[in-house]
């Protein structure tokens, strides 16, 4: 694992766009994994601001997101279909075609979620998969006590996160859906390179248990210290509680790897 911390929220997210670009020119059938949250959008609109200045090229890129409430329609404002199309889909070359999320309004969701992780295996599973951190520590919405091996299941939240997401539905924790369909932390965990963005305060406490506490299922998040090509990229802020800041901005500073990334 290697974490970078960047100054500010916007040299953060930018860093993060860069890092996804870089990965999508090199390789243009890339398969990237997408998060959603209020800390990808400025990720978004970073790289949607590439593919219109640098012509970054989506058109043979495919997407597979991590979750899905569940009982939203993809025409719902707070579904995270219309999220993906609002922030990202509608303003590249992406092939809808080629962009999968869950579907939350299946009606058998285990068959659903099978169909998901059998598709992900069949198109030869996912290069980069980009990640947010819940509060609660999850990520997708692996809830604590998520298995480590879980595949893409249904999963009930936490009053944590529905009170975290409570703000995209009139600031009502009792409008958010209860129940996702999500990647399991096993799936993630098979993606050939993980990136995880975590930024402001309020994240600084859950970061820290994340990369450098013990792995446990009740911080879903600290299964990536399992995985052998992880970045971990968070602002000032939410890297405030690391012990190790010392060595992780060495790293970034002398990595030849990172050379390119460098102001
Ligand atoms: C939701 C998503 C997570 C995301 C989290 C953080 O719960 N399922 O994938 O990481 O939100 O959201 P935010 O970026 O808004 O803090």
């Amino acid at each position: 694992m290697e974490v970078i911390v960047q100054a500010s929220t916007e040299q953060a997210t930018q860093l993060c766009a860069q890092v996804i670009a870089q990965r999508l020119r090199h390789n243009p059938d890339l398969i990237l994994g997408l998060a959603t949250g209020r800390t990808m959008e400025r990720v978004y609109q970073q790289l949607v601001q590439l593919h219109h200045q640098q012509g970054l090229d989506f058109a043979r890129c495919r997407t597979f997101n991590l979750d899905e409430y569940i009982g939203l329609a993809a025409n719902h404002p707070n579904s995270y279909r219309y999220y993906m199309h609002q922030q990202l889909f509608r303003h590249v070359n992406i092939d809808p075609a080629n962009t999968h999320i869950p579907d939350g309004m299946a009606t058998d969701l285990a068959a659903e979620a099978t169909r998901y992780e059998a598709l992900i295996h069949d198109l030869g599973g996912i290069d980069l998969q980009l990640l947010g951190i819940g509060e609660a520590g999850h990520i997708g919405f692996n809830e604590p006590l998520s298995a480590l091996l879980s595949r893409t299941r249904d999963k009930t939240l936490t009053p944590t996160t529905r009170r975290q997401n409570a703000a995209m539905f009139d600031g009502d924790p009792t409008k958010v859906p209860s129940r996702a369909l999500t990647m399991g932390v096993g799936t993630i965990l098979d993606a050939r390179e993980l990136i995880l963005l975590v930024t402001g305060a309020a994240k600084a406490a859950i970061l820290a248990r994340a990369v450098e506490g013990p792995i446990t299922a009740m911080v879903s998040a600290s299964a990536i210290q399992l995985h052998p090509h992880c970045i971990v990229i968070a602002d000032a802020a939410a890297a405030s509680e690391l012990q190790g800041r010392e060595y992780y901005d060495w790293v970034f500073q002398n990595e030849p790897e990172w050379a390119e990334f460098r102001p």
